[in-house]
């Protein structure tokens, strides 16, 4: 059966069509200009759910002062072509003007989970993803929501937010989807020079260093954080902003590990900021 990919502009546009769907609903939010891990998502939810909504929305509040909201690239009619073929049924592009109303004034905040690492790199930053996330929950009505591992704070602070407030959706958090030399897909690393981009490895060659010491049987998380940085300190290209060995549910920083933990980093190769992360179970 083909059916021909809704795409709604208004809230009106995108309730009315909201009705028509059948069954459980898998919801793919993303800011666009897509690539195979944002699609990987939406095949996950296709796989997964009777019907599929994805939106689109670059959300100013996320953005920092300094960061880089006016030149956030942007590709609709590409986006809309990978979804189409990846079986959306539904799409959703709102305007600021609908998610932001002239006096708005409300705002979702996780307490805790949202302080370290991201949080404390990039201040207001989850303020802005809960609260639009929440709109587009509401707006949207899903069964499921898929979010990516690559992620990995945002997820653990989504499922937080999840359960606090009742909201009555699973949420599925999907792999990494990396380029051939390791380099997880990011929209942002279309802003790196053909230079930055082969130095931009040295993320991934430093998560799998601290992997292979972990699977050799290192517990130490402070060793584990001394091997990423040194890896990343052999990079002249790369500026490391942090690293991190942390629970993996309430994202402290660990002495040594035991559970299911994270390790995660957030490095400048030029302007570009890039963060990624492994999973160690
Ligand atoms: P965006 O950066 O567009 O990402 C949309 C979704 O794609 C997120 O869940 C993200 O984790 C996932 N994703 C990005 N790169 C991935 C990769 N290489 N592999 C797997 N998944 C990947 O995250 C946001 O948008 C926004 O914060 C949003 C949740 C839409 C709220 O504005």
């Amino acid at each position: 059966m083909d059916r021909q990919m809704i795409i709604a502009a208004s809230l009106e546009e995108l309730g009315a069509a909201r009705l028509l769907l059948d069954g459980i609903v898998g919801f793919v939010p993303t800011m666009g200009y897509l690539h195979e891990g944002h699609i990987s998502l939406a095949r996950r939810a296709r796989e997964e759910c009777q019907s599929v909504v994805a939106s689109i929305f670059v959300n100013p509040t996320q953005f920092g002062p300094a960061e880089d909201l006016s030149k956030y690239p942007r590709d609709l009619k590409r986006d809309l072509s990978l979804l189409e073929s990846a079986g959306v049924d539904l799409v959703w592009t709102p305007d600021n003007e609908t998610m932001y109303p002239p006096g708005f004034s409300t705002w979702v905040e996780v307490e805790g989970l949202t302080k370290p690492l991201e949080g404390a790199s990039r201040p207001g930053h989850f303020r802005g993803v809960t609260t639009v996330v929440t709109k587009l929950f509401n707006a949207v009505q899903p069964q499921r929501a898929y979010f990516g591992q690559k992620d990995a704070q945002q997820a653990a602070v989504i499922r937080k937010m999840t359960r606090d407030l009742n909201f009555p959706i699973e949420i599925v958090v999907c792999p990494t989807v990396r380029e051939a030399d390791g380099l997880a897909m990011s929209s942002r690393n279309s802003y790196l020079s053909p230079e930055e981009r082969k130095a931009a490895t040295i993320l991934f060659r430093a998560l799998t260093a601290a992997k292979s010491a972990y699977e050799r049987g290192e517990r130490d998380a402070e060793e584990l954080r001394k091997i990423m940085k040194e890896t990343l300190a052999s990079e002249p290209r790369a500026q490391m902003q942090y690293v991190s060995c942390a629970d993996y549910d309430t994202l402290d920083e660990l002495e040594t590990v035991t559970g299911k933990s994270l390790l995660s980093m957030a490095v400048f190769l030029g302007k570009t900021r890039l963060i990624d992360n492994f999973v160690l179970e």
